[in-house]
């Protein structure tokens, strides 16, 4: 099972969300051994006593080790089970004093969290310790420099890292290394890891310039810088642009650093990705949201300038403030009216995010069925490809995951009841924000010269 749920957003200037409370956990009226209720002076006396052995007992227990599994509190107030990744001294606490940096087993990795004993039940803890992890990070014992050589590595790529190196990497990204940007008018919880320069390994919040991204670790720093920076809206060419959207097309190479910081930040919530740094190769897709202040971020797509694998998107992100809007459903519609200029079929590169899978399948779901519907007649795979520049293996995965195709006499067959095709288009949700082909403005890369 996975969580959809995604860590909190505030506005800079608003109210923050709301704590979340704690249950008192089940509590049962105690008995006696046979099962009969207690009269309140003996209860008192056996919890007494129990309260003695299960604090000695916990006491034995701490500090937890990596690789324990125990039930914690999560913001729900419900407990669920973890797995400690990592834990930490606290400043002024005892020997025995740590926090812990917990994966919820049921949950995606984005929120992983620091959590505090309290939080933990420890009468739920599993006393078999995962031995690998344990190996792993007793086997870790790395130097600065070590550790800087793998970052540099990850520049240039996963395949670069031989398997060991990649398993400490993998070690090394598991805990969340800036905890929240600010950005524009949010401040905003990170999802992952993302190998920002060593110089910004000792601070958990970074202040990004929403309009050039580049990254700072002081609040004062930044702020000097908005008083100098000219930009009101990513660099490179306005392709689009309808009402108060906006478009941008970034070559990598013409604006090598923002392609960077747009990486650095994109990673934060980005996990399966490997980051490039050689954005030459990329062009960047950014959409804005623009009022009298300028074309505020919302989310972006990129694109290698030539694909062999016929990719036409690379990474797509929404900004945690502006996600479940539509934003996503309209980037990647936009990234198929590209292909559809290009006079080519496109697929996303892989892997697929959990929510990444489930807004393509959305929107692979809604156009091909939107087609069916109003179509009279037959209509094969290639003629769906060609109308809407999605590979022909999404068709048909999107088509089979629906029940709209047999395998009939050799051949892929679409079966199309009306009906079917209703109740599945009621069922695929909202269609997003459009995109206004009439507003774009744009030639495909190769033609530019
Ligand atoms: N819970 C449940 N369903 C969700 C959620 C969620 N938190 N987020 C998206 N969805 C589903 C819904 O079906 C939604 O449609 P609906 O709102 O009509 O029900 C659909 O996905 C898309 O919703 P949008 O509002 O169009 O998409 P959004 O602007 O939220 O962006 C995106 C989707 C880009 C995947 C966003 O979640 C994101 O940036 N995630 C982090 C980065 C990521 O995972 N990117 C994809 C990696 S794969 C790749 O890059 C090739
Ligand atoms: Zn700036």
């Amino acid at each position: 099972m996975g969580s959809l749920e995604t860590p909190t957003t505030t506005e800079t200037n608003g109210s923050a969300t709301p704590a979340v409370t704690s249950n008192g956990g089940d509590h049962k009226p105690p008995v006696t051994a046979n099962g009969a209720p207690l009269s309140s002076t003996d209860s008192r006396i056996v919890m007494a006593q129990e309260s003695e052995a299960t604090k000695k007992r916990r006491a034995s227990m701490l500090p937890l080790e990596v690789g324990t599994r125990v039930m914690c509190r999560w913001r729900d107030g419900k407990y669920h089970p973890v797995k400690v990744i990592e834990r930490r001294k606290m400043h002024f606490g005892g020997p025995n004093d740590y926090e812990y940096y917990v994966h919820y087993t049921e949950f995606n990795r984005r929120l992983d969290e620091w959590v505090k004993l309290e939080q933990l039940d420890l009468d739920s803890v599993e006393t078999v310790v995962d031995e690998k992890v344990e190996d792993k990070v007793t086997s870790l014992k790395m130097t600065r420099h070590q550790k800087r050589k793998i970052d540099e590595t990850h520049v240039e790529g996963h395949e670069e890292l031989d398997a060991a190196s990649l398993r400490e990497h993998e070690e090394f990204t598991k805990v969340k290394n800036i905890a929240t940007i600010e950005l524009g008018r949010y401040e905003i919880e990170t999802w992952y890891f993302s190998p920002f320069p060593p110089e910004y390994n000792d601070c958990l919040k970074l202040y990004f310039c929403e309009f050039c991204l580049n990254f700072m670790k002081r609040k004062e720093q930044l702020q000097r810088h908005m008083r100098k920076c000219d930009l009101k809206h990513p660099p490179g060419d306005e392709i689009y642009r309808s009402g108060t959207l906006s478009m941008f097309e970034v070559d990598g190479k013409k604006n090598k650093v923002y392609g960077q910081n747009l990486c650095y930040l994109a990673k934060l919530f980005l996990d399966h990705k490997t980051l490039y740094y050689d954005v030459d190769l990329f062009l960047f897709y950014v959409l804005c949201e623009c009022d009298d202040r300028g074309c505020h971020m919302v989310g972006y797509f990129s694109k290698e300038k030539h694909s062999e694998e016929s990719y036409n998107l690379a990474c797509i992100l929404t900004l945690p403030p502006y996600q479940r809007k539509g934003y996503g459903k309209f980037l990647i519609a936009f990234s198929y009216e590209l292909s559809k200029k290009e006079g080519k079929v496109g697929t996303p590169e892989r892997p697929l995010s959990d929510l990444g899978l489930l807004s393509y399948r959305g929107y692979w779901t809604r156009v091909l069925l939107d087609i069916l519907k109003k179509h009279k007649g037959n209509i094969s795979i290639k003629e769906l490809s060609d109308m809407t520049a999605i590979k022909a293996e999404d068709i048909l995965t999107t088509l089979q995951s629906l029940e709209l195709i047999q395998y009939r006499k050799g051949q892929h067959v679409i079966c199309a009841d009306p009906k079917v095709l209703d109740r599945h288009l009621k069922a695929a949700g909202r269609g997003g924000l459009e995109v206004d082909v009439s507003k774009l403005i744009w030639t495909p890369y190769k033609e530019q010269g």
